[in-house]
Order: structure tokens, then C-alpha cells, then sequence
């Protein structure tokens, strides 16, 4: 199956241990350090929308993309039953078309590790460039590369709930800098339970190599931080969050 097809189903319940008001809590924070109040705001690879439609009840105006039309449908009927106005577009950030210019634009949860290609991320990052009104934020975050290499790594996980089991087995290429995670997932249906696969793939990078695409496109003021602080990220941080502006 396609990635985030039939995990859509349970993923919100898989992340509930997630705080996302903390998370929206940290970008405001990150908009007020810069002095910064955007008014439009993009969010790529933004799920099922826990991070867009908190944002959008805060009064920001904001559109979330997405490549799976399943973990759209439901931050769509998420933003319906909180009453927020959300645009959510299905589209694959490779080729990122954005009608307008934005204040802002955020990739959280690691969305850019999907992108397996190093001058595919570059290419994305260079059309985020284009869409930011000029002193726009770019604001995002990766898995890092020893969560990816070390922690997910060549390891199995495995959780076992009431209604819903997974096991997550992961295989990480040194060569290649990519993990496969193979996923099964198990949910129940009644008395039976209804079994789907996916594979999913991750590419770690490092801090430094990020760091020189956005400084050859031109973005400035970038800081690097331990996600959810302002502090320097240490070799086994595992979310590295990135700030710059156009
Ligand atoms: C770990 S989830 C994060 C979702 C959301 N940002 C959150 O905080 O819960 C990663 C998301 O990236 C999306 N994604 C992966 N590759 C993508 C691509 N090429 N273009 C757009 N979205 C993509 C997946 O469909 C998935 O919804």
C-alpha cells in the first residue's frame, strides 16, 4: 500500500502521546523571538492537520498540503467539527505550485525526510523561496540523523493496544542514508482485525548539509535549534528544528 494510506486510519491515535499545543505553542514562540507576525502560513506535509487547524483556531490564515488524500480526509472533517477555515490542497511537495506569496512556511514531523534525494530537497527548497514575501519564515524540522541511523535505525517496534496493534521493522542503508520502515498494522473490525502494510522510507541528513542548501538559495538568519527549545542541538537530539527567512 501507498504511505500514509491506510496508517491515516490510526495515525492520530499512534501520535496521541503527541502534545501539538505545545508544538504550536513553540512556533509562536519562534514568531515572537524574530519579531515576526505572518499572516499567511503554508504548511507542507501537514497530515491530518493537528498542527494547521490549531494554528487556523488561532486566527492564522493557513493552507495545508499534503501527498496523501487519506490523511487529508481527515484533517479535513478535523477542521469541519472545530469550525476553522483550512484550504487543504492534495499535491507531492516535489512539485510544490502555490498560487501567491506566503508569510510563512512549516514542514513539521519530520516531512523532509521523506524526500530521498538531496537535489530534490534542494529544488523544493529553492520553490519554498520563491512562494515567501520577502523577510518570510521557513520554519521546520527534521529527524535527525542519529534518530534515523541509530535510534529507528535496524531496529523493530512493536505496541499492542485494545483495538489497534503494530509492529514497525526498520532497515537503515549506511550507504544509502535511508531507512525502510516496514509496517504492519493491525485494527480491529468487529471480532476480526483487518491487517495492512506499508513501507515507508526516511532519509537522514545532517545538520551541516541542510544548512548549505539554504544558504545557496539564499535564505539568511538560519538557527538551528533542539526542537521545542532555542538550544544548540546535540549530537543525539532527535528533532533538529530549522529557522531562516527569505
Ligand atoms: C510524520 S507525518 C507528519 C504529519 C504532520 N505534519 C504532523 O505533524 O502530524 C509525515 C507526512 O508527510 C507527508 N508526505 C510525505 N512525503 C510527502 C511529499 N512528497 N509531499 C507532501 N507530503 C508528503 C505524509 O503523507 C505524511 O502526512
Amino acid at each position: 500500500m501507498e504511505a500514509y494510506s491506510g496508517f491515516a486510519e490510526v495515525y492520530d491515535f499512534l501520535m496521541k502521546d503527541i502534545d501539538y499545543d505545545v508544538w504550536v505553542d513553540y512556533i509562536e514562540e519562534i514568531f515572537k523571538r524574530r519579531n515576526y507576525v505572518p499572516r499567511n502560513i503554508l504548511e507542507l506535509a501537514c497530515g491530518t492537520g493537528n498542527i494547521t487547524n490549531r494554528l487556523a483556531k488561532k486566527g492564522y490564515n493557513i493552507t495545508g498540503l499534503d501527498i496523501s488524500s487519506e490523511m487529508l480526509t481527515f484533517a479535513k472533517d478535523k477542521a469541519y467539527n472545530l469550525g476553522v477555515d483550512v484550504t487543504y490542497i492534495n499535491q507531492d511537495m516535489k512539485e510544490l505550485e502555490f498560487s501567491g506569496k506566503v508569510d510563512c512556511v512549516l514542514c513539521l514531523c519530520d516531512g523532509f525526510n521523506y524526500i530521498l534525494d538531496k537535489d530534490e530537497l534542494f529544488n523544493i527548497f529553492k520553490r519554498i523561496y520563491l512562494i515567501l514575501q520577502k523577510n518570510g519564515l521557513f520554519i521546520f524540522d527534521i529527524s535527525s540523523y542519529y534518530k534515523i541511523s541509530e535510534v529507528l535505525g535496524t531496529n523493530t517496534y512493536a505496541e499492542n493496544f485494545e483495538d489497534v496493534s503494530y509492529i514497525w521493522e526498520n532497515y537503515f542503508d549506511s550507504r544509502t542514508d535511508i531507512c525502510e520502515f516496514d509496517l504492519t498494522i493491525f485494527i480491529r473490525q468487529d471480532s476480526l482485525f483487518k491487517r495492512i502494510q506499508e513501507s515507508h522510507c526516511q532519509r537522514a541528513y545532517k545538520i551541516e548539509s541542510i544548512c548549505q542548501l539554504l544558504e545557496e538559495i539564499g535564505f539568511k538568519s538560519i538557527e538551528v535549534f533542539n526542537s521545542f527549545t532555542f538550544d544548540k542541538p546535540l549530537l543525539t537530539d532527535e528533532r533538529i528544528n530549522f529557522v531562516c527567512k527569505k
